[in-house]
Order: structure tokens, then C-alpha cells, then sequence
């Protein structure tokens, strides 16, 4: 068995346009609905350098400069030191192999950007790639959710969607990719950041406290299916206007079930209405959809638009002071790994 060689993987988040809100299974994030998503490009995305060694003693990572063991970790460090065991046995390796893990992300923490997604999709194709296991999309793809629901996307570029699965073991939950990253290359994704602190509860948190306590909750895995069918239906005419609206319906319907929660959870704030307004406004001028806005589990807008309506758009979010700033994204083509390490 050969040594583990250092690699380097760098993934990127992914914007939810049909979202995932609750497990049927927690241990290993299966959801109660499929979800679909864009996988946004190298402007944003986390860097992920991990080598093996027999020299430490456990697994662990480095992040923004700050080092902790796995087994020391919150719920989502514990969740990766299961996969990369998972990985050693796959692998035939001797458990004494630690992993020493080194992520940075390239765009400011606290943006309200999940770096899960990007964390757990680069971590699971730099360990593929050192563990030399050569696993498939799919298999990358469980694995990438076990640590994060919402990382299994990020395994993979362009629009993908995953498959909520009905199988209790999760071998049937993972992402496809629907269409390729340059199927619709004007999809443009506008990130206007209005808040950079900390979110009260964590979304691991408030998948479990949504599906077990709101009524309207119930509506959305029958919703969700419907609206994937709608949503691919319209990227597969280009059809920005009714992507738009099926968009921003979804969102609210989240949001809503959120707020329906007991205790009920707030994730939008005042500057996230003001922007739902602001949105709702320029599509009424324009007379007919030229932005969509989403918003996963925090106040920061995500604005979907194309290429051809992005500067006027953002002149738009611009003129609101509620906004610190804004970061853009296009179709991404998913993880790489970088040859040089
Ligand atoms: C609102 O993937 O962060 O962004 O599985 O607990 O890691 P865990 O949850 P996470 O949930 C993301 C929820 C969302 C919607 C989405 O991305 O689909």
C-alpha cells in the first residue's frame, strides 16, 4: 500500500434554487425533499490541502488559521472525521493515517456564504485524490453529503439536482448534474451582503426544528418535487421570466415554513425585505422578470439574474445603503484539484 500523497482540491458553494430544509435522517443528512442548484464559479470558493500521516494522533483541521481535532469538533467536524474514516477503510489504509487538513476560503467569512458546501465538496475530492480510491461523481457525492447536506451538490458543476433517494442507507441520495455549466451561461448570481454576523441558530439546527414542529412544512416535499419539474422545465427554455418567479416563491415558501417554526425562526431582516421590495419593483418597471432574489438560511440576498440585465441590477442594489457590498458569481464547472502542491 502505497503512502497517501498531499493533495489539493478547490470547490466552490452552490446557490439553492429549489432548497433543502429537513432530514428524514440526520446522522447522514438525508433530506425529506430533492433540492436543485446552481454551483457558482472560481470567484468563490474554498482550498483544501490534506496529506495523511501516522505522526498525529487524530484528525484535524486547519481553518482560517486555527487548528482543532475532528473528534473535538462541532457536529459538522465530528460528521467529517466519519468520512474520512470511511475513506481509509475504503482505501485499505491502517487507521494509524490521520489526516491533516489545511482549508481556506477565498471569500471573507461571515458573508453568509456556506462554506460548508465548498468546505465539504473540496475536502472529500482532495482526500479522493490522495487516498489515490478514485471514486465516482456519485460516491464523491455521498460522500460530500455526509458532512453537509448541501455539499453534495457542490461536487459536481453547471445546474445539479439532488435526489432525495428513498433508500434508509442514503445510496440513493446524491446529485446529478441536470445541465452543463454552459448550457445558460448569462446566469449571473449577485450576492449582496447585508449582514455579517453570525447567524443565531445554525441551520443544522433549524432543519430538525422546522420539519418536526410547522404544519406548512408538510406542504413542501410534494411542493418541492413540483417545483424542480418547473424550474428544469424553464432553464431548458432559457426561460429566465418563469425560473424567476418559481425562484422567489420557493424561497418564500422556506421562509415561510421557517417562521411557522416553534420556536419560530427568523432568518431574514429588515434590509432582506427592503430588497424583496426593491426586486419586486424593478421587475414591475421593467414589465416583466429581469431579477429573482433567494435567500438560504440568513438575511443575504442571492439575485439571480443574466449577464445582459447584471449592471443595471446592481446599480439598483447599490443605491440601497442596507448593502455592504456586493459579490458576483456565474455558472461554475465544479471542483479541480490543483496539480501543484
Ligand atoms: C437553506 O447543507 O448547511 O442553504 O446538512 O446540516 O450541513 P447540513 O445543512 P446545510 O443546509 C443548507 C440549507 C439551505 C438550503 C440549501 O442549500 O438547499
Amino acid at each position: 500500500m502505497e503512502t497517501p500523497a498531499k493533495k489539493t482540491a478547490v470547490a466552490t458553494p452552490n446557490i439553492a434554487l429549489i432548497k433543502y430544509w429537513g432530514r428524514r435522517n440526520i446522522e447522514i443528512n438525508l433530506p425529506f425533499n430533492s433540492s436543485l442548484s446552481m454551483t457558482l464559479d472560481y470567484s468563490l470558493s474554498t482550498e483544501t490541502t490534506v496529506t495523511f500521516s501516522k505522526m498525529i494522533t487524530s484528525h484535524r483541521i486547519t481553518l482560517d488559521g486555527k487548528t482543532i481535532a475532528l473528534d473535538r469538533g462541532d457536529e459538522k467536524l465530528q460528521k467529517m472525521k466519519v468520512v474520512i474514516d470511511e475513506m481509509l477503510r475504503i482505501g485499505g489504509y491502517s487507521e494509524d493515517f490521520k489526516a491533516d487538513i489545511y482549508s481556506r476560503n477565498s471569500f471573507p467569512g461571515g458573508v453568509g456564504i456556506a462554506s460548508s458546501a465548498s468546505g465539504g465538496a473540496a475536502l472529500v475530492c482532495a482526500a479522493n485524490e490522495s487516498l489515490d480510491l478514485d471514486l465516482s461523481k456519485k460516491d464523491l457525492s455521498i460522500m460530500a453529503r455526509k458532512i453537509s447536506g448541501s455539499a453534495c451538490r457542490s461536487v459536481l458543476g453547471g445546474i445539479v439536482k439532488w435526489k432525495r433517494g428513498s433508500r434508509k442507507d442514503g445510496s440513493d441520495s446524491y446529485s446529478v448534474m441536470v445541465f452543463g455549466p454552459d448550457y445558460w451561461e448569462e446566469l449571473t448570481d449577485l450576492i449582496a451582503v447585508v449582514s455579517e454576523d453570525k447567524k443565531d441558530i445554525p441551520s443544522s439546527e433549524g432543519h430538525d426544528i422546522t420539519s418536526s414542529t410547522s404544519p406548512l412544512f408538510k406542504l413542501r416535499p410534494s411542493l418541492a418535487e413540483d417545483s424542480i419539474g418547473k424550474a428544469i422545465h424553464s432553464i431548458r427554455a432559457k426561460d429566465f421570466d418563469s425560473l424567476g418567479e418559481i425562484v422567489m416563491k420557493e424561497s418564500n415558501n422556506m421562509h415561510a415554513a421557517m417562521m411557522d417554526s416553534w420556536p419560530p425562526i427568523m432568518y431574514l431582516n429588515d434590509s432582506s425585505r427592503h430588497i424583496m421590495k426593491m426586486i419586486a419593483d424593478l421587475n414591475e418597471a421593467e414589465g416583466r422578470i429581469v431579477a429573482a432574489y433567494t435567500f438560504d438560511a440568513g438575511p443575504n440576498p442571492h439575485i439571480l439574474t443574466l449577464s445582459k440585465h447584471a449592471s443595471k441590477v446592481e446599480r439598483e442594489l447599490r443605491d440601497s445603503r442596507s448593502i455592504k457590498r456586493i459579490l458576483k458569481s456565474g455558472v461554475g464547472i465544479g471542483p479541480k484539484i490543483l496539480e501543484i502542491t
